[in-house]
């Protein structure tokens, strides 16, 4: 071995060549596979982002048809699932359970982890495309104490998403297209976002060649920190609270440039975002747009827009190069589609499930070998047990 470097939090370290996406930090640039994310989000459905991820080129009409119908023709669970499911606790958070259940596909579906050649990764691919958004919504409904629901395979893929998520029982379900097409934008913007924290933890249990069941139930467990994905919830509760303390959104600016508080304002800052993070700017013109189209007036916009306001003519957040994140406005946006705050960062997940499917594939298809971090030892030299009795 040569010398090891230390950089924590691999702040200047890359680990893999990737063609899937291109950020550039500095100047807010987000592409997968060399479209621009702002024409992807205006013009593309999230189905179609999915394949151009995994497979590289925009799918054909025919491509997209039969991907759809594979995935649809995956699109049920194993009824002995469910019993796990019921095991957990009402209040379980639903990222916990997801990450159990993703996980647990893998005992439902042995023959997925063999992924030796690229009509197995499909097969694996098209499973868990099938089965997650089912678990997801499957996941709302148990907290929610209502019957699961089984989807509808005539329906688009974020449309029968819905469905699963809203159908009550003996209640004709009718999607709303703003709904939908909102959250097919949102679920585009997430879904892919290189060597994040989540990502790279995809890549790095994948690269043992421990299937891809668990590397995304990893991949889940990481995005669950309230640095993370968790931070669309954190958002959201820490609005609530500036709300409740009577929006006073200066005390808060003063609590996150305290170093002495651990308060952090939550979607703000971003490891390589540091001009804009141009899917918060989609978000946001998004978050006016929906909560107009559902005539929902939401006090929590105000304030967020107010912190925002703030926190840009703060030298504190200039100087640190500090601009709200894709978490940011999301919340405001699902909260306007009743979605519930603890089912924020499944909607990230969901999001991000072809990205992360992408990159393991990638990373599998390249041979990459096993990751493997060096460090360098701080501890004891040698020294010379002591039984029990004399320590
Ligand atoms: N509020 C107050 N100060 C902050 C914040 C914040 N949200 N973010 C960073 N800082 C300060 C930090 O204290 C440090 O100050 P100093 O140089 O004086 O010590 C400086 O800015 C640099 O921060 P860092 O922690 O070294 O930066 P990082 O790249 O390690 O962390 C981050 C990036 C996103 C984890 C961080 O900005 C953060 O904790 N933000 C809040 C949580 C959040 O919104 N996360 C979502 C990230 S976007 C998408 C996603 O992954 O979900």
């Amino acid at each position: 071995g040569g010398v090891v470097t230390i950089d924590p939090g691999y702040k200047n370290t890359g680990s893999c060549q990737s063609a899937i996406t291109f950020l550039n930090g500095e100047e807010g640039i987000l592409r997968y596979r060399g479209y621009s994310i702002e024409e992807l989000a205006e013009k593309a459905d999230f189905l179609e982002v999915a394949y151009l991820l995994i497979f590289g080129e925009l799918p054909t009409a025919e491509q997209l048809e039969k991907f759809h119908a594979d995935i649809k023709a995956e699109a049920h669970v194993d009824e002995d699932v469910k019993k796990i499911l019921d095991g957990f606790p009402k209040s379980a958070h639903p990222m916990g359970v997801l990450s159990s259940l993703t996980s647990a596909l893998i005992a439902f579906n042995p023959s997925s982890v063999n992924v030796d050649s690229e009509e197995d990764m499909y097969n694996a691919i098209v499973k868990v495309l099938g089965k997650f958004p089912v678990l997801t919504a499957w996941a709302h409904r148990k907290r929610m104490g209502l019957p699961l629901d089984y989807g509808d395979d005539n329906l688009g893929y974020v449309e029968n998403f819905m469905k699963m998520m809203f159908n009550r029982p003996n209640k004709e379900y009718k999607a709303n297209p703003i709904v939908t097409n909102a959250l097919d934008k949102l679920l585009i913007l997430h879904a892919d976002h290189e060597q994040n924290c989540s990502t790279s933890t995809v890549r790095i249990v994948g690269s043992s060649h421990a299937g891809l069941y668990v590397s995304l139930s990893a991949g889940i467990s990481a995005l669950w920190g309230p640095l993370h994905g968790g931070a669309n919830q954190a958002v959201l509760e820490m609005l609530e609270a500036i709300k409740l303390d009577g929006g006073d959104t200066k005390k808060y600016m003063g609590k996150a440039k305290d170093k002495a508080d651990p308060f952090r304002l939550m979607g703000f800052g971003h490891r390589v975002y540091k001009n804009f993070d141009p899917r918060a700017k989609i978000i946001k013109v998004a978050a006016d747009e929906v909560l107009a189209d559902l005539g929902v007036n939401d006090p929590i916009l105000d304030i967020a827009k107010g912190l925002e306001q703030e926190a840009l003519s703060d030298s504190y957040f200039v100087d640190r190069k500090l601009y709200p994140n894709v978490d940011f406005y999301s919340g405001i946006i699902y909260r306007a589609m009743g979605i519930p705050v603890e089912m924020f960062t499944p909607m990230f997940a969901l999001g991000r499930l072809p990205g992360w499917i992408a990159q393991w594939r990638e990373m599998r298809l390249r041979k990459e070998p096993i990751g493997r971090p060096r460090q360098i030892y701080t501890g004891e030299n040698l020294r010379s047990f002591k039984p029990v009795n004399e320590r």
